[in-house]
């Protein structure tokens, strides 16, 4: 993940810096989301980096799976039933609550809350300004800590959250069934897809 996270910076920094060469005014930084340094910044993103990388590893082995024995309209019905279950799970094991959400979303429930959406507008900012992308974290008003990292499309998820016209009709049947209000397709390699979020319970 972090290779890939740094690949997508490093494209997304080259192309923007190439295109904002043509403009006459950068944008002014929003300043939104304030986020935690020192000594806490250190332990909450090792923390949440682990449980990303965690979370993330069986979610691709159990998809990747998923598709091998059924092909991908049998992955949409696996993710369906069980992405929710697996981060429960984690979420029970680091007293975390455990979320991937997105603006544009296929599920409803994977809706973004108000400061979820502030920091997906702030990591947009941040891309669109040509700055390098890292994970944060930030206190809610109950003084918890909260990780937030950015989720990137690579071409594999293509297949599901890509262009209507070069996916599998079948399966594009099979998840406007699912979700028939679904808004995660026609998204591009190396496009934000969303966030992990995590709310640190004991914190
Ligand atoms: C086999 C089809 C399939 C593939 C491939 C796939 N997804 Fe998904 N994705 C889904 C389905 C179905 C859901 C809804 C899961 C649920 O109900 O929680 C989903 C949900 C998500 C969500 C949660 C937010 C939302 O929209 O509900 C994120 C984030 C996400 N996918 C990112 C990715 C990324 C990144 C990749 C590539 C590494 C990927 N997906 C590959 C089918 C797929």
């Amino acid at each position: 993940m972090k290779n890939y996270l740094f690949v997508s910076v490093t494209i997304l920094t080259a192309l923007v810096g190439f295109q904002s060469c043509s403009e006459k005014q950068p944008k002014p930084i929003k300043k939104n989301v304030q986020y935690v340094a020192g000594a806490d910044e250190v332990t909450y993103i090792k923390l949440g980096n682990e449980i990303v990388d965690t979370v993330q590893a069986t979610l691709k082995g159990n998809l990747v799976k998923a598709m091998q024995e059924g092909g991908p309209v049998n992955a949409v019905s696996f993710c369906n039933a069980k992405a929710m279950e697996l981060t429960d799970v984690y979420s029970l094991k680091y007293s975390t609550d455990v979320k991937r959400v997105s603006d544009r979303n296929r599920n409803g429930k994977n809706a973004p809350n108000q400061k979820e959406l502030e920091v997906l507008e702030d990591f947009r900012h941040t891309l669109e300004i040509g700055q390098p992308l890292s994970p944060k974290v930030a206190i809610d008003a109950e003084g918890k800590k909260h990780y937030y990292a950015p989720i990137f499309i690579g071409g594999v998820c293509l297949t599901c959250h890509g262009d209507v016209k070069n996916m599998q009709p079948e399966l594009v049947h099979a998840i406007d069934s699912l979700y028939p209000n679904d808004k995660a397709k026609g998204y591009v390699v190396d496009e934000l897809r969303g966030l992990w979020s995590i709310r640190f319970k004991n914190s």
